[in-house]
């Protein structure tokens, strides 16, 4: 099945100091989910935000009429303590790390009866072997295209290869099921990785790194240049 492309702002790169009113524009220009990046200096070597920071976002969103939704990438381990935190904060769509859960089936189903669409996250040398048994639970398969941890790092272009084969899983299990990548997404390669089978594109430098601070408007150029490549594909 295919699904209309999204382009998902990676709120890692965003300004922290005015976090509504960036989401805000970035939405208003364009963009169809909220990429809502959790990490725990433990699983990852950094730390961000959480859940009080999401309800608050959304919230605010809720207030402006923004009615896209939120997907929560978990960089946490454990995973399972946090995620009723997360589906009562306003997460859509929410994802972890199968390396993270010490049983990724329950954590899927924890997620499912929260409320919330699930998805496993591969790093780059994860196996998508993780799969095999629990496609019928997935909404969402994240391949990372970078280590997670850091916003601003280079594509691994060997996620391309795994994007194929994904796509190939998804096609031939007939789920409906959406394939995101994150890391190193920006005007100058997202055609390639649509073309690779991808439907859902996370950027942070490539999106936020390029606006003018005081224009509300500073995000419709890049948007528009992400489409016009997605049309191309
Ligand atoms: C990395 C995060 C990403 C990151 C992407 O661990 O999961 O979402 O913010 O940032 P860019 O697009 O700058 O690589
Ligand atoms: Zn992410």
């Amino acid at each position: 099945m295919k699904h209309p492309n999204w382009i998902a702002p990676s709120i890692l790169s965003a300004d922290f100091a005015r976090l509504g009113d960036d989401v805000k524009d970035v939405l208003l220009s364009g963009a169809d989910i909220v990429h809502f990046d959790v990490m725990d200096n433990h699983y990852v070597p950094n730390l961000t935000i959480g859940p009080l920071v999401c309800d608050s976002l959304k919230n605010y969103m809720t207030k402006n009429g923004l009615e896209q939704p939120i997907d929560v990438h978990l960089m946490v381990k454990p995973v399972d303590r946090v995620i009723p935190d997360f589906a009562k904060a306003g997460a859509n769509y929410i994802t972890f790390h199968p390396e993270a859960s010490e049983h990724i089936d329950r954590s899927l189903g924890l997620i499912k009866d929260c409320g919330c669409k699930a998805g496993l996250v591969f790093n780059p040398a994860t196996s998508l072997d993780y799969l095999e048994y629990v496609m019928d639970k997935i909404d969402m398969i994240l391949i990372m295209s970078v280590n997670p941890g850091f916003g601003g790092q280079s594509f691994i272009p060997q996620a391309l290869n795994k994007l194929r084969a994904v796509r190939k899983m998804i096609d031939a299990s007939g789920y409906d099921i959406r394939l995101e990548i994150d890391g190193g997404v920006k005007v100058e390669n997202i055609r390639e990785i649509a073309e690779a089978g991808c439907d859902t594109f996370v950027s942070g430098s490539g999106l936020f790194g390029k606006g003018l601070a005081t224009d509300p408007n500073r995000y419709d150029t890049i948007v528009r240049q992400m489409r016009e490549e997605l049309a191309k594909a």
